[in-house]
């Protein structure tokens, strides 16, 4: 078929995770242990994670998706307010403030990063309406210029949460200091998602970082059903407490609703092996992405891939070439489907926002040229730590051949 090479029976997927022997032990011994639920490991992995990126908090929680709603909850967000965020991202980035009851106010990006800049922040910015928070996202593992994010939030005193779903390991520039992406010196919480597509996989899972110990406190309190069990907080001072002025052993209250966000010890123990490899997973997409660069480099302007953020060392969590299809042939679909002919995953990520029915319902008809221009041109190639350089070879001379460039 195709090529005629002899790869068609192993389908090459976007992405996969890998998953040794030592991940298998770590999660079959807690389910030796007994303790299923959030335990000691959910506390090493949280601690771990604090190290990693050095940042003072860490709340793991259920996913990525859960983990922007404890970060709206904690920032206090709800109806009436409004977030900004890029139009180019998941749909859980807009999901998790739309389920405080806030408003999201959809940004256009840069056509060649992906990323929202503090211009296209100031550009969205309603005139009669202040904006709460902002949430910018880390596509593709490229950093969205915290620092300039973050000086464009304080000038309309809006709180920063930073959606690094793909850029766990990803560091970058701060006044000649070299920061991690989590450290929190550019935002108030910064958001991972554990997916199994992502850096680590943790099956499900997610975390939040944060340097602010009252934001801590609120986070976890959400993520474990809004459960106070501060004695000096306690309201209900008649069964609070006993008559020797302790506070009862059982006692709890309720302030303000949360959820069960919590992430399970066997979650956490997958991730905590996955942890000690996560250098080694960089390491390896990086020289993939490099080999990709090189190979496609030849065939600019037509196939390019997204611009580098200055500064920035970047995990990748993807690899997205920015392919001009008014310069080519064929379609995208075309070409998604004949790379799948030939055992090739790849992915569109992602569809933009504005483009929804539902915000189209919503807010009406927008125009952000940018998301709309890099939604037309992208294509997420597989990248994955356990792909061979061979691998690379063969995605570029498939693509290639498939856009008829060769
Ligand atoms: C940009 C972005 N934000 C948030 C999420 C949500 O993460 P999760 O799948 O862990 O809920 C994802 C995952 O797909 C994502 O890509």
């Amino acid at each position: 078929m195709g090529d005629g090479a002899d790869h068609d029976e192993v389908f090459l997927p976007f992405a996969r995770p890998d998953i040794d022997e030592d991940d298998i032990t770590a999660v079959a011994a807690v389910l030796r242990s007994g303790w299923l639920t959030a335990g000691p490991a959910v506390r090493r992995f949280e601690e771990a994670l604090a190290d990693r990126v050095g940042v003072p908090y860490v709340i793991a929680c259920a996913s990525g998706t859960a983990g922007l709603h404890l970060a709206a909850l904690a920032a206090g967000l709800g109806p009436g307010d409004a977030v900004a965020i890029p139009s180019l991202t998941a749909l859980a980035t807009a999901n998790a403030f739309l389920a405080t009851g806030a408003d999201v106010i959809l940004c256009d990006i840069d056509p060649d990063t992906g990323l929202m800049r503090p211009a296209d922040l100031q550009a969205a910015l309603p005139e009669h309406r202040r904006v709460n928070a902002i949430c910018p996202v880390d596509l593709n593992g490229q950093p969205a210029d915290p620092p300039g994010m973050a000086a464009a939030a304080a000038e309309i005193r809006a709180v920063v949460i930073e959606d690094a779903a793909h850029a766990f390991g990803t560091t970058y520039e701060r006044q000649g200091e070299t920061v991690a992406v989590g450290g929190c010196r550019d935002a108030a919480m910064t958001v991972f998602s554990f997916h199994p597509t992502k850096m680590l996989a943790m099956g499900e899972g997610g975390a939040v970082c944060t340097a602010d110990h009252e934001l801590a406190a609120r986070l976890r309190r959400f993520r474990d059903h809004g459960m106070e069990r501060t004695p000096i907080a306690f309201e209900g001072r008649s069964i609070a407490f006993d008559r020797s002025g302790a506070p009862n052993p059982w006692y709890y209250e309720l302030h303000v609703p949360g959820m069960n966000y919590r992430v399970s010890d066997i979650h956490c123990a997958l991730g905590l092996s996955q942890l000690r490899r996560l250098d080694s997973f960089i390491a390896r997409r990086r020289a993939l992405v490099e080999k990709y660069d090189r190979l496609l480099a030849p065939f600019a302007p037509v196939v390019r891939p997204v611009a580098r953020v200055p500064g920035a060392a970047p995990c990748w969590h993807l690899y997205v070439a920015l392919i001009d299809f008014e310069a080519v042939p064929v379609e995208r679909s075309e070409v998604v489907l004949g790379l799948r002919s030939v055992g090739i995953g790849s992915m569109v990520h992602y569809v933009p926002l504005h483009l929804q029915p539902y915000f189209i319902r919503r807010y009406g008809a927008q125009e952000l040229p940018g998301a709309e221009k890099y939604y037309s041109q992208a294509l997420s190639l597989p990248l994955f730590p356990a792909m061979e350089d061979a691998d690379v070879d063969r995605v570029v001379e498939s693509l290639t051949r498939v856009l008829g460039l060769v």
